[in-house]
This record gives structure tokens, sequence and C-alpha cells, in this order.
């Protein structure tokens, strides 16, 4: 990036006092300086905040793989871009140079086109961390393709859900994955989602465990002969600043998981900036952000962000326990790693553990430390600082969302100096506010608020697939002209924001975001079920895990109680993935409700964090006598 770098904590203020002021300017001169353009924009920006409606550097053309590969290959050409470490560590680790990358995702672009994707068209992919996954990402991008990628760890009917509500065309898949111990059938999983998935003419399936699987003709065809027969070049195609990039899903308070829409050249910018900024990255810098590419983390901050500025980006196929709790430590000492960007889920589980497991390698490479997805508790923070940065690392705890695209609150390395729990000061161009339940503004500090921003920013998510009301309900009405994030948030006395956790139906387990209602939807569909009720409670390793509070139809005529929790927890396994299992089920009698039916969740969360007696008003409840009743059962 070659402006506004920000070196010093006096730069930091003057760059955030411009970007505030001349937001246009800014963004238009960081576009200007570091990217390449078919055709330049009209206006930097046109927005309207109540309808949700943004269109960043309007009227340019590019394509983001230009940016991410082909400008890189006259001086970096041999320059790895990515390093593949196996989930085993016996196998040998891959390095990707840019030269191979932009032939790899040529020929799988081509790929693609023979089989009839066009631009616009969806593609799926439902891979696990192979290098396969950012070729089909990058080879969608260079034809206009929307790519859809979806978690691997998420079951049939979520996969056919979510390839449904964008009707995919196509899918990328491989015939399995490793992750730790476990193999995992995934084209099984796919065979299954597709027989409720009509619009799907193809499936592309990468080999990588050489499982037995099936291939239905006509429909299912190898990857890697169509590679072979495809051309090493193609054709990057003119697309506009606001073609949509990209569909990932993010769980909402309702059933439906919500299709979050980024576009291309504003997306763009604001990966690449940030990335460059918040980790501070160096030409010959290693970067690891060991999230899954399933998750926005992965999109923006192991494909997007890195490639765009030229970096060499680590793809880990595996766990943190396999084979040993040492598996991080060990790959960052192998391919001597600068920045390590990770969740708080993960280092709270290598924590618990002896300290040699870290101990006893070189760690000596890092220079940044970063922690996203969820609140990074004290212990967890400062194990982390000592004994992984050493207490020499800046540790960046990054707060942003799928919808924002890119970190939005972020303390800048060796500029602004980190405080435990605090994710900081907001990044240029982002203007937080809090906001009172009355939607007034909270001027004063250490008051927690909902955490809204103001202005919009490149990376802001455009729109649900094909529901922008729901995006204008979800993030633009509560709080008229600003966008709502779903968080809450107190400022201390320097302006440094700490987030509190979710203020909706969102509960975030081992930082992945579970809405309440399609867990509830998924137990609701067990015979015995009249009712339930899901909420969190704190949990040592994973932050939040799940309670449920389940009303029975007949009560009598289930009498094995376990066999019950384990078919509801399958039902949820089933609907949306192990990740979404309760931690505990209370059957009850009832659960507490006000006149208009609603069920207040204040209680049970009350209740699953093990209070027994203050409530605070239940008067509103048609039902108070409940609360005593739940509170005393209660697991
Ligand atoms: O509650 C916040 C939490 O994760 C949510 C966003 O989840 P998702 O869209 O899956 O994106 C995760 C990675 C960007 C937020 O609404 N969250 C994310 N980062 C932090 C965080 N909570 C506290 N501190 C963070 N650094």
């Amino acid at each position: 990036m070659n402006n506004y770098s920000i070196n010093s904590l006096e730069q930091y203020f003057k760059i955030y006092r411009k970007s505030i002021r001349k937001p246009k300017k800014f963004w238009g001169e960081i576009a200007e300086n570091n990217f390449t353009w078919y055709q330049k924009w009209d206006k930097v920006v046109e927005f309207d905040m109540q309808k949700a409606e943004f269109e960043w550097y309007k009227n340019a053309k590019l394509n983001i793989t230009k940016n991410c590969i082909d400008r890189h290959l006259a001086n970096k050409g041999d320059k790895t871009a990515i390093i593949f470490e196996p989930n085993n560590p016996e196998e040998p680790s891959k390095y990707i140079t840019y030269n191979e990358l932009y032939k790899e995702v040529s020929a799988l672009s081509n790929v693609l086109r023979d089989q009839g994707v066009k631009k616009g068209d969806r593609v799926c992919i439902y891979l696990p961390m192979i290098p396969e996954l950012a070729y089909g990402m990058l080879a969608c991008a260079r034809i206009g393709a929307i790519h859809s990628v979806v978690f691997a760890g998420f079951s049939s009917n979520a996969l056919s859900t979510r390839i449904n509500d964008s009707e995919c065309k196509l899918v990328i898949t491989s015939d399995g994955g490793y992750r730790g111990a476990k193999t995992i059938n995934l084209k099984g999983i796919v065979d299954e989602a597709l027989t409720k998935s009509p619009s799907v003419e193809r499936v592309l399936v990468v080999k990588r465990t050489d499982a037995e699987i099936d291939m239905q003709s006509g429909r299912d065809l190898w990857l890697q002969p169509l590679i072979d027969e495809s051309e090493t070049t193609s054709k990057a195609e003119i697309i506009d600043a606001e073609d949509p990039l990209f569909i990932l899903y993010t769980s909402g308070s309702t059933g439906k998981p919500k299709g979050m829409v980024h576009t291309t050249a504003g997306y763009m910018v604001f990966t690449a900036y940030t990335f460059k900024n918040v980790f501070n990255y160096n030409t010959d810098d290693v970067f690891w952000c060991t999230a899954d590419i399933g998750w926005v983390t992965g999109h923006s901050y192991t494909i997007y962000g890195p490639l765009l500025n030229g970096a060499t980006t680590l793809m880990f196929e595996g766990t943190p326990s396999y084979p040993t709790y040492s598996r991080f430590w060990e790959v960052i000492q192998k391919h001597k790693v600068n920045q390590f960007y990770t969740a708080p889920t993960a280092i709270r589980s290598l924590a618990k553990e002896r300290i040699e497991f870290v101990q006893n390698f070189k760690l000596d490479t890092l220079k940044v430390i970063g922690s996203v997805g969820e609140p990074i508790n004290e212990e967890a923070w400062h194990w982390y600082n000592d004994h992984v940065g050493n207490k020499k690392c800046p540790l960046v705890d990054t707060w942003w969302q799928t919808e924002t695209g890119g970190i939005v609150i972020s303390a800048i390395p060796f500029v602004t100096p980190t405080k435990p729990t605090y994710a900081s000061l907001p990044f240029p161009g982002i203007k937080p506010v809090l906001m009172d339940e009355l939607r007034n503004e909270i001027e004063v500090n250490q008051k927690i608020g909902n955490l809204c921003i103001e202005y919009p920013w490149p990376g802001i998510a455009r729109t649900i697939w094909r529901d922008h009301q729901r995006y204008i309900d979800t993030y633009f009405t509560k709080f008229p002209g600003k966008y709502f994030s779903g968080d809450g948030a107190l400022r201390d006395e320097v302006g440094y924001y700490r987030i509190t956790g979710r203020v909706d139906d969102v509960i975030i387990v081992s930082g992945h975001n579970l809405g309440t209602a399609p867990i509830e939807d998924a137990i609701n569909e067990h015979q015995a079920v009249a009712e339930s009720a899901v909420v969190g409670f704190p949990h040592d390793i994973k932050g939040n895990a799940l309670y449920g509070f389940v009303v029975l139809k007949e009560v009598g005529l289930w009498r094995d109680r376990n066999n019950l929790i384990k078919e509801i927890n399958q039902l949820i396994s089933d609907q949306i993935g192990p990740i979404a299992k309760l931690a505990k089920i209370q059957f009850v009698t009832g659960l507490p409700k006000t006149r208009s039916g609603k069920i207040m969740r204040r209680i049970l969360r009350k209740i699953a964090e093990g209070e027994k007696s203050e409530f605070g008003d239940i008067t509103t409840l048609v039902n108070p006598e409940i609360v005593e009743e739940i509170s005393r059962e209660s697991l």
C-alpha cells in the first residue's frame, strides 16, 4: 500500500481525522494509488443509510484477481503466495508461487467457463482447507461468478438451504477431508444435500482422501482431468465495482440464514488496506490466519487481504490439537510465521494444556499476534501475550463481522497501545457510536450501549441476497441512519472500545455465530417437543455454550430422558451441524412468557448462568410461577 500507512500515533490521529472529515478524498486516494483498474470511478461513494444503499467507486471497472495475482507476476512471480500446511504433519507442505497460483486459477476458471458458468452465476464451494478452495474462489472472481463458500462442518441440510437460497448452479467439493484424527465424507454430504437442491447442474470433485465415493453420471466430474486439459491463461472479465464478489451466509434471529452480499471494488480496497495496517505486513513476512475459509475471516484475511498485498499467506488444513497441542506452535516454527491471527477459543483450549506444548517451540519470528471472533477474556489475553507473543508482539484484538467485510475496530501494532480485552480504536474511515435503548447517543464513558457505525465504509455488505428488506430491518432500522452491529460495547476515557457481546439472539460458541431460532426449529422437529428456547451461558473454553429449555408434549410418554437428549442433539446436528449441539438440556413444563406470547429470554439467560433468585421485574409475565420452578430444577 503506497499511502496512508499508519506508522505513529500522531499519524494515526491525523489519518483518522482526515478519513472522517473527507472520506471521499481519503478512500479515493487509497483506491487510486494501490490497485489496477480497467476504468476509474465517477464517484467515490453514493449512499443512503435509510434505504441501506451503498455504491462505492461508482462505475469503476476492475477484476479483483488481476489485483490479487496478475500484477504481482512481474516482480513477485516466484514468491510463495500460499503455503499449504496439511492436517498430517508427515505430509509435505506445499509452496504455491504467484506464477503457479496464476496458472491454477486460470485453468480452473476455464473449467468453470467450459461447464457453462457465466458472470453472475452462483457457485457453491464446499471444501476442506486445501489450496483448491482458494483456487475456486479466485477462479469464480476471474470470470465474474459469485462464490458462496459453505463451511465444511455444516450438515447436508444446512448446505442444501444455502445452495437453494442463492440457486447455485455448480458445486465444487472433494471426495473427503481430513480434520484432526477424523476423515469427513464431504461428497456423501453433498450427495444428500443435492437431493433437495435442484438448481445444481454440475459437481466438480477434488481428490483429497481417495475415499470410495459415488459419482453420479451426468452430474459429477473429477476436477483434475479437466484442469489437465485446460489452458493455463485466462482472460479476466471486466467486472463492475458493484458486481457481487461473493455471498457468505451468517446466522440471524430467524431460522433462515442471511446471505450477506459483498461486492467487488469496495471490499477489495477495504480488505487490502486493513490487512496491511492492522497486521503491519512487510514484504517477505509470512502471515497466518487460522480461521476456516468458510467464515469471513478466512475470506478477508487468508485470501483477499494478503493476496492483494502480494503477501505469503498460510492455509492450514488441521486443528490446534492434532496430533498434539503443539501443532500451531510447530507450524509457526516450521514456516517462520511473522503474523499470527486466531480466535480466543483456540487460545483458551491451548492455554489449559501443559505449558511445554508451547515453550518447546521457537516463536521468535512472530511480530504481531491477533485475536478475532469473540471477546477475549483477560486471562486468555495474558496467556497469549506472554507465551505466544513473548510480551514483545502487539496483540491486536480486531472487532468486525461478516457484514463489515473487514476489520473496523482494532489496535494498530507499534502505534496504538494495546489494552487487555479492549478492541481499542476505530480504523480510519470508521465512526462508531454507542446508542441507548431510547435511541440517544451515549456520550459518557464506561456505559454499555448498542454499537453502531455512522458512516459507510467501502467493505460494508451491500444487501442480503434477494432480501433487501431484511437487510434494512436487521441493520438500519433500530437506530435510523446508522448501521447497527447487534453487539454491545463500552468506551473508556481515552476512547477505546470494549466489545461486551451480542445484544440479540445470536450466540457465539467457539467463535461461531449461532442464531437461536434455527436451533429451536431443529429441536421442535422432535415429535416429543412442544416448544423450546435456547440461550447461551459462559463456558471456560468455548466462550459460550448452549442451554436448551424444552417443553414436552406429553410428559409421561417420554421416560428415557437420556435418549431424548441424544435424539434432540442429533436433530440439531443434522439440521445445522455438530457445532450447534446443546451442552445442557432442561425439560420444563412451560417457558416464561409475556402477555403478547414472547418468551422472556432475559430470565432464561439468568437461570442458565446459575442465578437462583434475582430475576428483576417478572410482573409482565403471564406465568410468573414458572420462573421459580425452572430455576429450582436448573442444571
Ligand atoms: O459479536 C461479535 C463477535 O463476532 C461477531 C461477528 O461474527 P462473524 O460475522 O461470524 O464474524 C466473525 C469474524 C469477524 C460480532 O458481532 N466478534 C468478532 N470479533 C470480535 C467479536 N467480539 C469481541 N471482540 C472481537 N474482537
